[in-house]
């Protein structure tokens, strides 16, 4: 599966089958997390048969149901955190989707479990994201449109809209979908997000998305 199918076919799974994940998948992810690591300066963990952080009636009133595995987003404390958990968090997704796995990102209906996971000095958990074999695979969602959040045009060359439209398929807090793409003369893109507590996360997620979307030999960010 190409990492642009991993796009099309990713929905967010609240619910996981009790199978524990295969030692050759888990070597997988804790492969591309090491490298991750080395490329971004997060201390990203995979937690494995955890199942305290998703026991709670707040987890429960969010739907979510067998959760016991998850990446927990660890890194230096700073601007760049947030942005930075979206960007190499979603490389992250599309690798489990590849791989055969779902996944969810969840800023808010989980608890920390201090135990699970290692946050050295001046480090941080922005925020989870659960993975695992889903009971179901997702469903399809409101997107707003390409016009919608990007200046794209008739004239626009292809990869811009192919980019925008891979972004649209991320997933973003509450599905707010509220970033803006921004084709300039120059040939560069610049990605905003608007305000919010999780907006620089769901940028991350978009960029990141829009990078395979578009082809990173086609354009620079500006
Ligand atoms: C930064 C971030 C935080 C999220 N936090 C939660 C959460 O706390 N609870 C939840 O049920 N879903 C959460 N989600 C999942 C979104 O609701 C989901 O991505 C969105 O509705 C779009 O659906 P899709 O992922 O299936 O495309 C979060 C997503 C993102 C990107």
């Amino acid at each position: 599966m190409t990492q642009m199918e991993a796009i099309r076919d990713r929905h967010s799974v609240r619910r996981y089958k009790d199978t524990p994940i295969t030692d050759d998948l888990i070597m997988a992810l804790n492969q591309e997390i090491e490298q991750i690591n080395k490329e971004s300066g997060l201390h990203i963990q995979l937690v494995l048969n955890e199942p305290k952080a998703f026991d709670t009636k707040f987890a429960h009133y969010g739907r979510f149901e067998g959760v016991t595995n998850y990446f927990a987003m660890v890194g230096p404390k700073g601007a760049d955190l947030k942005e930075s958990c979206g960007y190499y968090g979603e490389r992250l997704v599309i690798k489990a989707q590849q791989l055969g796995l779902h996944t969810c990102w969840v800023g808010l209906h989980y608890k920390t479990v201090p135990d699970a996971f290692t946050v050295n000095k001046g480090e941080k958990l922005a925020l989870v994201i659960t993975v695992g074999y889903g009971k179901t695979r997702g469903g399809r969602r409101k997107s707003k449109t390409a016009e919608q959040v990007s200046n794209v045009t008739e004239a626009s060359p292809h990869w811009f809209r192919q980019g925008v439209e891979a972004a649209l398929l991320a997933p973003t807090a509450v599905n707010q979908q509220q970033f803006m793409f921004t084709l300039h003369e120059d040939g560069t893109v610049s990605a905003r997000s608007k305000i919010g507590p999780m907006a620089n996360i769901d940028l991350g997620i978009v960029k990141y998305h829009f990078e395979v979307g578009a082809g990173t030999e086609n354009f620079a960010w500006k």
